[in-house]
């Protein structure tokens, strides 16, 4: 039996309730040979009001250890924009070299999505996002604060380094696509020193992967054929802030953000990966029990894939297509919990 050493960063808002959910489809999809031991970490807003502690040295180190990370979210109205999410999220990203943030745009069958006439055959992308560098490095500062001449700058950090590892990771993605068709997408017209270097490290891979065919496009367009023209997209190579900003347009185009999940990986497993809705925690709804946990549920699938457990990670992907093809028919409000449970049941029910 494999067994997998599971940390769980519940964290603020509706975390903590999309993973409990997801941890019960876990366990479900775990059967006789997957043993999954996991380890509950308390960080976020309550941690930082008793504390100050966004994320000690200490604990980073505990984390190091595991096998993966399942996140539910950061982020919390009592605390300062930033802290947490800078503090917790981008620190372990980084720390822990999570390049390749993997974020699929997926319509499932019988999903409603606001495009017209569009079917899953249209909607199938995967959105490798950088997630160490860019816009979100923290470089950059502010000078005459508080004046009338007051300046901020926030650089977008490029390395060579940094960006061909994610476009290589990329390529061989699209290359095991049936349309192995790669776009980057940027905006090379404006950011010409950062776009030529993502142009120049695209060419110069491709030139590896002569089975991949490229193309280009801005992201503002990008932003738009998401929208009208989804089915010219199949895998996506783009920097972090434009693949934050695309990934929630992917996720209102096929059924809201409660169905988007994602990775943060480190495909070289230096680091444990780590696993996370795309969506954030949600203080409107916190507290409420009507968070849909299914994109938490969608990226435990992702972590069992990336854990050498594909088979697990097909049935739970499998409970989900069948549950959301039952709520196109059936309607009726679920809570969170009664969600999981079908979830869960649907995946035992597998085998
Ligand atoms: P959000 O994703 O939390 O919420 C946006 C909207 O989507 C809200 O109306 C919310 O109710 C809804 N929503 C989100 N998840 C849902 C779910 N599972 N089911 C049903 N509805 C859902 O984004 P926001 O409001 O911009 O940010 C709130 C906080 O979360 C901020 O502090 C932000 O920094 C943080 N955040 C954290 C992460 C993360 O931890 N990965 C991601 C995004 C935002
Ligand atoms: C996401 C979130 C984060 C990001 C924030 C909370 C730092 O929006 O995971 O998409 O911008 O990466
Ligand atoms: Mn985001």
């Amino acid at each position: 039996a494999r067994s997998v050493n599971l940390a769980v960063i519940p964290g603020d808002g509706i975390g903590p309730e999309v993973v409990a959910e997801g941890l019960k489809v876990l366990a479900a999809a775990a059967g006789d040979d997957l043993a999954v031991g996991t380890t509950e970490y308390d960080l976020g807003a309550r941690r930082y009001h008793a504390s100050g502690e966004v994320l000690p040295d200490a604990v980073e180190a505990e984390l190091r250890g595991h096998d993966a990370i399942l996140l539910g979210a950061v982020g919390d109205p009592s605390v300062p924009s930033g802290v947490l999410e800078r503090g917790l999220l981008l620190r372990l990203r980084f720390a822990f070299a999570h390049y390749a943030n993997l974020r699929p745009v997926k319509l499932y069958p019988g999903v409603a999505t606001p495009l017209a006439d569009r079917t899953p055959e249209d909607i199938d992308m995967l959105v490798v996002r950088e997630g160490t560098e860019g816009p979100y490095a923290g470089m950059g500062g502010v000078m005459r604060k508080g004046t009338p001449d007051e300046i901020a700058t926030q650089d977008s950090v490029n390395t060579r380094m940094g960006v061909e590892r994610v476009v290589r990771y990329a390529f061989a993605k699209a290359a095991e696509r049936p349309r192995r068709h790669l776009t980057l997408v940027h905006k090379d017209n404006v950011l010409s020193y950062a776009g030529d270097l993502w142009q120049r490290t695209v060419r110069a891979v491709g030139a590896e992967y002569p089975q991949v065919t490229v193309d280009y496009c801005h992201v503002d367009a990008a932003a738009m054929f998401f929208v009208n023209r989804p089915e010219r997209f199949d895998v996506i190579v783009t920097d972090n802030l434009f693949g934050d900003i695309i990934t929630d347009i992917g996720a209102a185009v096929t059924g809201g953000i409660g169905l988007a999940a994602s990775g943060n990986v480190n495909p070289e497993g230096d680091f444990p990966s780590m696993f996370e809705p795309v969506h954030g925690s949600a203080p409107d709804i916190a507290g409420q029990g009507v968070a849909d946990p299914t994109a938490t549920v969608l990226s435990v699938a992702l972590m069992l894939e990336h854990l050498g457990l594909p088979a697990a990670a097909r049935r739970v992907e499998a409970a989900v297509a069948e549950d959301l093809q039952v709520r196109a028919k059936e309607g009726g409000e679920r809570t969170t919990a009664q969600i999981g449970d079908d979830l869960a049941g649907r995946v035992a029910g597998q085998g």
